[in-house]
C-alpha cells in the first residue's frame, strides 16, 4: 500500500486542481466513516493539520492519528506540520505514512537540512510560509521542494478569513517555479476565494470549513473544483 499513495502523488502533482480537505473540523468520533465520506465525495488527498500547541496556539493531533489515517485510507497524506523543532519528527511522520511532509520556514533555522531529512526518509518535502513571511525566506531551499504551501491565514485554526497577501506570493512562486513544484494554498479557501488562488498559480487547495461546515462534502468538493477550474 505504501507505494500506491506515493505513485498517486506524482500523478496529482501535475493536476491543475486538487482539493485537499483539511482533516481538522471532522467528527473524530467516527474517523473511519468521515474518511470514507471524504473519499466518496471525491477527495484525492488528505491534508492533516498537525499542531503542537507551541509553534501555534492550538494542539490537534500527531503521529498516532497520522498512522490511523494511513490505515483507513489509501489516499496520499499531505502532513502539514505546524510544530517547533521539526527536525526531531519529520522522519517519524514519513514512517507513520505521510506521503508529503510540509514544515514551516518559521520553525527552523535549517530548512534545507530538514527538507533533506524528509526526502532521505522517502517522503515528498514541502515548506510553508505564513502571511508575514516573504518568499525570499525560502529561496535557499526551493530546489529541495516538491511542494510549497502558501498560508492565507495565520496557522492554528480553521474558519479564519482569507488574507490576500497569499495571492502575490503564489503568483511570484508560479513565475519562479512553473509547474515543477506543487503550489498549495491553505486557509480561508472557499467559493469566494479559490478562483483567485487558481489564477495566481495554486494547484492544490486546502479546504476545511468550505467542506466540513456544509451539508454535502460531495457538492462542496465539486463546486470548489469547478470554481478553481474557472468553470
Ligand atoms: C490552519 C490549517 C488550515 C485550516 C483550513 O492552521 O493549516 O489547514 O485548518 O481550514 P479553513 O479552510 O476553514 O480555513
Ligand atoms: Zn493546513
Amino acid at each position: 500500500m505504501a507505494s500506491s499513495h506515493l505513485e498517486s502523488l506524482s500523478q496529482l502533482a501535475a493536476d491543475p486542481v486538487v482539493i485537499a480537505p483539511s482533516m481538522l473540523l471532522l467528527d473524530f468520533g467516527h474517523l473511519a466513516d468521515e474518511i470514507a465520506q471524504v473519499e466518496q465525495a471525491g477527495a484525492r488527498i488528505l491534508h492533516l493539520d498537525v499542531m503542537d500547541g507551541h509553534f501555534v496556539d492550538n494542539l490537534t493531533y500527531g503521529l498516532p492519528l497520522v498512522a490511523a489515517f494511513r490505515r483507513y485510507s489509501t489516499l496520499p497524506i499531505d502532513a502539514h506540520l505546524m510544530i517547533s523543532n521539526p527536525e526531531q519528527y519529520v522522519e517519524q511522520y514519513v514512517q507513520a505514512g505521510a506521503t508529503s511532509v510540509t514544515i514551516h520556514r518559521e520553525a527552523t533555522d535549517n530548512p534545507r537540512g530538514v527538507l533533506e531529512q524528509i526526502k532521505r526518509a522517502g517522503g515528498n518535502a514541502g515548506i510553508a510560509v505564513n502571511p508575514p513571511t516573504g518568499i525570499e525566506q525560502i529561496d535557499e531551499c526551493l530546489d529541495l521542494c516538491d511542494l510549497v504551501l502558501v498560508m492565507s491565514v495565520t496557522p492554528g485554526f480553521g474558519g479564519q478569513n482569507f488574507e490576500p497577501v497569499a495571492l502575490e506570493k503564489l503568483a511570484a512562486l508560479k513565475k519562479k517555479l512553473g509547474n515543477d513544484v506543487i503550489l498549495e494554498v491553505d486557509g480561508g479557501v472557499n467559493l469566494d476565494t479559490i478562483a483567485q488562488c487558481a489564477q495566481a498559480g495554486a494547484n492544490w487547495f486546502v479546504a476545511g470549513s468550505a467542506i466540513f461546515k456544509t451539508d454535502s462534502y460531495t457538492q462542496s468538493i465539486a463546486r470548489l473544483t469547478e470554481a478553481a477550474a474557472g468553470q
